[in-house]
């Protein structure tokens, strides 16, 4: 299957970077999402990340130009998705949304499209039944920051072909990832275990046991991390993050219960980095 156009249903903090290194890839991408302030938001990451690249030398102004060129920002879903050959969907970790866009979508996309849900945990084989194609369906799980993680986790769902996780492969590789291909399971492999330990920094937190600096330094200078976990928490979002582990408890039981420090703080709306104040204060 020849791909050329993809549609990124999402501008957020993960569907900017997919939409970035698709149209890095030179697929021409349309990236939708509900409100112009999203899509604005999302713009300006895509130009903020690919304006750095041009003042370190590792990218032309009309390499960038012809970048964002390949980018159609739009919020008419029958827009982005009419002529697509493969969607990306990366809407909120909320089942019954994820659905409901692709109750609309069936009826908007080319028979040969196919879909591809961004998801932290979710099950992929849930949201393919509700469509036509579960076949065609699959899973991509990205990391943040999307343009820097060099891994794309692929899940086959129920119903996935082997032509789909064929396709799917090949265009993660086209798009500068290395891929894993995994088994549908609550949070998929890697979320599993990083999410797990996440959770256990807070609740060591919670516990007082060291300070969220010290908890932090510890996993950077003791276990070599890039960044400490609440650090990370704070990066991927601390409501993504409650939405995966609050699945992985519902599917795997008691040891897996969200930390309470964790639902205080999406409580608070202290939800990292994006709104200002997580465990850290960024403002
Ligand atoms: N967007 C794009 N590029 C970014 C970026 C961003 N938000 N943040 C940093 N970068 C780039 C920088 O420009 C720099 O590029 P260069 O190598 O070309 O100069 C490079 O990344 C390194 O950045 P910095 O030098 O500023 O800072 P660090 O070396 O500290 O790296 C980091 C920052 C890449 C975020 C690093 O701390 C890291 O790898 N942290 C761990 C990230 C991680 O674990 N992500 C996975 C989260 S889990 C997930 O997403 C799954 C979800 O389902 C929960």
């Amino acid at each position: 299957m020849d791909i050329q156009n993809v549609c990124v249903l999402g501008a957020g903090l993960m569907g900017n970077g997919i939409a970035q290194i698709c149209a890095q890839a030179g697929y021409q991408v349309a990236l939708r999402d509900i409100e112009q302030r999203f899509i604005d938001g999302g713009m300006n990451t895509i130009k903020k990340n690919l304006g750095r690249d041009v003042e370190k030398g590792k990218r032309t102004q009309e390499e960038m130009k012809a970048v964002l060129g390949r980018i159609k920002p739009t919020l008419d879903l029958a827009e982005a998705a009419g002529n697509a050959d493969i969607v990306v969907e990366v809407v909120i970790e909320v089942m019954d949304v994820k659905k409901k866009v692709y109750g609309e979508l069936e009826t908007i996309v080319p028979a040969h499209c196919l879909f591809f849900t961004n998801t932290s945990g979710l099950s992929i084989t849930e949201m393919a039944a509700i469509t036509k194609r579960p076949e065609r369906f699959i899973g991509t799980h990205f990391f943040n920051p999307v343009p820097v993680m060099r891994l794309l986790e692929i899940i086959r769902g129920y119903e996935t072909s082997d032509e789909t996780l064929a396709i799917a492969s090949e265009w993660g590789k086209k798009i500068g990832k290395d891929v894993i291909v995994v088994k549908e399971a609550p949070a998929f492999a890697v979320n599993r275990v990083l999410c797990t330990m996440i959770n256990e920094a807070f609740y060591a937190l919670d516990e007082g046991i060291a300070s969220a600096e010290d908890i932090d330094k510890g996993m950077v200078l003791g276990c070599n991390h890039p960044m400490g976990p609440l650090a990370l928490a704070d990066l991927v979002g601390n409501d993504t993050l409650l939405h995966v582990i609050e699945g992985m408890h519902r599917e795997l039981g008691d040891k897996y219960r969200p930390a309470p420090i964790l639902q205080k703080l999406v409580r608070a709306g202290r939800f990292g980095r994006k709104t200002g104040k997580g465990v850290y204060d960024y403002t």
